[in-house]
């Protein structure tokens, strides 16, 4: 017979757990039989002892498992999907998906919603009038046969050991855990019954994951567990040094969505969604080889394919997408106020995370996921990285509705370092992580 106190010491004298007794601990914890207390242990038990590829994948199969899964099987075409493991202006998911379905693979996206620092693709699709993001599995997959994109919500239903396990990580001081983090997201990613995924990793100041070794780690973690699990798996590491694009607010990141999917985006917004669906397109199959994958999302941006695509999974999910044409049908925060630099020089760092939690405070995020949003504020970047300010010269443009504005504005001022002396931007683009380079030792 296994008890959860023989797993927890097993685990916390770094012993290897077999695939049943991980299998017993997620699913007697998810029906309620193994308390709190226990599984809190575990988890500073994995914190601190790890856990080896074959225990991840029975830890992702267990929590996968614990729920529903979505059956995709009755609509022909490949899936794919892409994770982003979260940063500030992150909007690359909303021209992406209907870019990559554009070029005909199917995308069953399923997101979340921002918390602390970080945006969310659900929070910021609904600011759009009307735009539902909670589909039943019925409406999902016939908007998936009939379009081949849906933007959805999770369910209740989706990974519910999963839900548990990371309310109880966020009080119990083991949410930083790489190897509870990479299951995390594997078992609800891999719970939409896809064939492919590519998961955006970031690294830097407004990342989870700041040093690029950890989010190395974290990114062969996932590839590992992925490949393990049958789903072809493949990482990029994207620096989160400073916020992606212009615009960084739920609102403001769909006008700056829709500039992607009309050819007028930003040059760094419009590389990911490149790099990223040019991915997606090779998992697929759909080409064989990267640079064709570009040049097919390159050119489903510049004749309007993957903006109609868009406009077609709006009207599905009940958006008014005139939008597309008129921005000023989106909600919009009270004022625009601007931040001036404090002094002339060379813009060499930002504290992105201060950027996030900054349009937080405004109203634009949640401390507590049962917070309300305000989703016409943000910040509107006026210099990005490596840019010269001169004294005085605004750094950005704060759309506010007047709450906490001074406190926030102050920490968005703080955030940017200003130096006489310029030093190189960081690549945008760090190392490519595929299961035949997986053991590859980081080198930058
Ligand atoms: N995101 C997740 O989904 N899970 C984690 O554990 C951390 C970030």
């Amino acid at each position: 017979m296994i008890r959860a106190l023989d797993v927890i010491i097993k685990k916390r004298n770094g012993n290897i757990l077999s695939d049943s007794e991980i299998q017993f601990l997620i699913s007697e914890y998810t029906n309620g039989n193994i308390p709190d207390y226990q599984m809190a242990a575990f988890a500073m038990a994995v914190f601190f002892k790890s856990m080896s590829g074959a225990e991840l994948s029975a830890l992702t199969t267990a929590m996968l498992h614990s729920g529903s899964t979505l059956d995709l099987s009755s609509i022909s075409g490949v899936c794919v999907d892409k994770h982003s493991t979260g940063g500030v202006g992150d909007k690359i998911s909303i021209p992406l998906a209907p870019a990559v379905a554009a070029c005909g693979v199917l995308v069953p996206m399923i997101s979340g919603r921002g918390l602390g620092h970080t945006g969310g693709t659900l929070d910021k699709l609904e600011s759009i009038p009307g735009f539902s993001c909670k589909l039943s599995v019925e409406q999902f997959k016939k908007q998936l046969a009939a379009i081949g994109c849906c933007l959805g919500s999770q369910t209740d239903e989706i990974a519910p050991a999963d839900k548990k396990l990371y309310a109880l990580r966020d009080v119990t001081g083991t949410i930083e855990s790489i190897p509870l983090i990479a299951s995390s997201i594997m078992s609800k990613k891999l719970s939409e019954g896809i064939q492919g995924l590519v998961l955006d990793v970031k690294f830097g100041s407004g990342a989870f994951m700041r040093d690029p070794k950890d989010a190395y780690l974290l990114a062969q973690t996932m590839v590992d567990i992925g490949a393990r699990m049958g789903t072809q798996t493949v990482a990029r590491l994207t620096s989160m040094e400073q916020p992606i694009g212009i615009m960084a607010g739920n609102s403001l990141e769909i006008c700056e969505s829709i500039d992607v999917l009309k050819g007028i985006g930003p040059k760094d917004t419009n590389q990911l969604v490149i790099e990223l669906g040019a991915e997606m397109l090779l998992l697929s199959k759909k080409v064989s080889n990267l640079d064709d994958g570009r040049a097919q999302i390159q050119a489903v941006l510049k004749n309007g394919l993957a903006l109609q695509k868009f406009i077609q999974v709006g009207e599905a999910q009940g958006a008014n997408m005139r939008v597309v044409d008129d921005y000023s049908l989106l909600p919009h925060a009270q004022f625009k106020k601007p931040v001036f630099a404090p002094k002339a020089g060379f813009i060499n760092s930002m504290d992105t995370y201060a950027l996030g939690t900054a349009i937080a405070f405004l109203g634009g995020g949640r401390e507590k996921s049962a917070d309300i949003i305000d989703p016409g504020v943000g910040i509107e970047m006026c210099m990005k990285l490596g840019s010269y300010v001169e004294e005085n010269q605004p750094l950005c443009i704060v759309h506010s509705s007047g709450k906490n504005e001074a406190q926030a504005m102050k920490q968005i001022e703080e955030a940017f370092n200003i130096n006489a002396e310029k030093i190189p931007v960081p690549n945008l683009f760090g190392p490519r992580i595929t299961i035949q380079n997986l053991n590859e030792v980081f080198h930058g």
